[in-house]
């Protein structure tokens, strides 16, 4: 569908930390790459060209640059794969979630949101099942690197892990969606049941303040690290969420999320969401009865 096109600078023939910046700006939204050694020119850190990328993704390539590895951004992205979390994320409220996203090539996609009840990742109590379409746009004219894109849901389902969480999950949707659960059947525990369903027009996804917005700002990283042309790792980076719970479905992302890593790649994929996948796999075959 795309043609991927990579564009690699070396740094060397920039020069300068300066023309590398403006060589991104000056090369449309449609590309971006970098591998200054900024070691060789520290002074340019201080002008005010670099001030003015400090907050972009130039600053945060050169992060990586200092480890001496080589970065692509690659635009428009190739998001097809499976991208987990490498770690606990923290989200406000607090909120401890790792992801496990699958893209396909006809566009749509499968993502997993396993939330847990510590921040170190290990109890898990509920987690969401989102299916939808996605589609990319332009290049963001605000993040460079970033391209926009544009989502649907199809189907948002909901599996608590234990009963007290399905208890309070479901006073949650009630209060907020009443006569959304049928009240001879409250929710229990490792049962799927839909929060959305396109379908049939059954929609509370706002009881949990609940948004895909994340999907629409991509960018898609890949490094190879020590020059190690083995050493691949492709990182897919989704937009941020909003710091107050409550303006997560209006907030339109401007920043980044920290990045999946491609699972094929990346071989750190928590045995956690590895034994939540397979048991939520299980669930997946009983889940048109509901
Ligand atoms: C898209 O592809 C996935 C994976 O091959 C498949 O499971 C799904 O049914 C397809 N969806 C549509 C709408 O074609
Ligand atoms: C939903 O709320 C109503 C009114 O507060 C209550 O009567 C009903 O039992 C609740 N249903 C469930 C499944 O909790």
């Amino acid at each position: 569908m795309f043609t991927t096109a990579f564009i690699v600078l070396k740094a060397l023939l920039l020069g300068s930390l300066d023309n590398f910046c403006f060589s991104i700006a000056g090369l449309g939204e449609g590309s971006a790459l970098l591998h200054p050694d900024s070691r060789s020119h520290p002074r340019s850190l201080e002008k005010s060209a670099w001030r003015a990328f400090k907050e972009s993704q130039c600053h945060h390539m050169l992060k990586h640059l200092h480890n001496g590895a080589r970065i692509t951004v690659q635009m428009p992205p190739n998001i097809e794969g499976h991208w987990v979390s490498t770690g606990c994320e923290v989200r406000a409220g607090p909120e401890f979630i790792t992801r496990s996203y699958r893209f396909y090539h006809n566009n749509t996609f499968k993502a997993y949101q396993f939330y847990y009840g510590g921040n170190r990742c290990t109890n898990p109590i509920y987690t969401l099942v989102i299916r939808g379409k996605i589609r990319l746009r332009q290049a963001s004219w605000i993040i460079r690197g970033g391209t926009e894109a544009d989502y649907q849901l199809r189907n948002v389902q909901i599996i608590s892990h234990n009963e007290a969480v399905a208890k309070k999950l479901s006073e949650l949707v009630n209060n907020t969606c009443p006569g959304f659960i049928p009240e001879d059947s409250p929710w229990e525990q490792d049962v799927s049941y839909d929060l959305l369903r396109e379908e049939n027009g059954c929609e509370c996804t706002k009881a949990l303040n609940f948004a895909m917005h994340e999907l629409q700002l991509i960018r898609v990283e890949k490094q190879y690290l020590h020059h190690n042309l083995d050493h691949l790792v492709e990182e897919l980076f989704l937009g941020d969420i909003h710091t107050d719970a409550t303006q997560r479905r209006y907030y339109r992302p401007s920043s980044y999320q920290p990045p999946l890593q491609n699972a094929k790649v990346c071989m750190c994929i928590r045995h956690s969401v590895k034994l939540l996948v397979t048991k939520l796999t299980l669930f997946s075959s009983s889940e048109s009865v509901h």
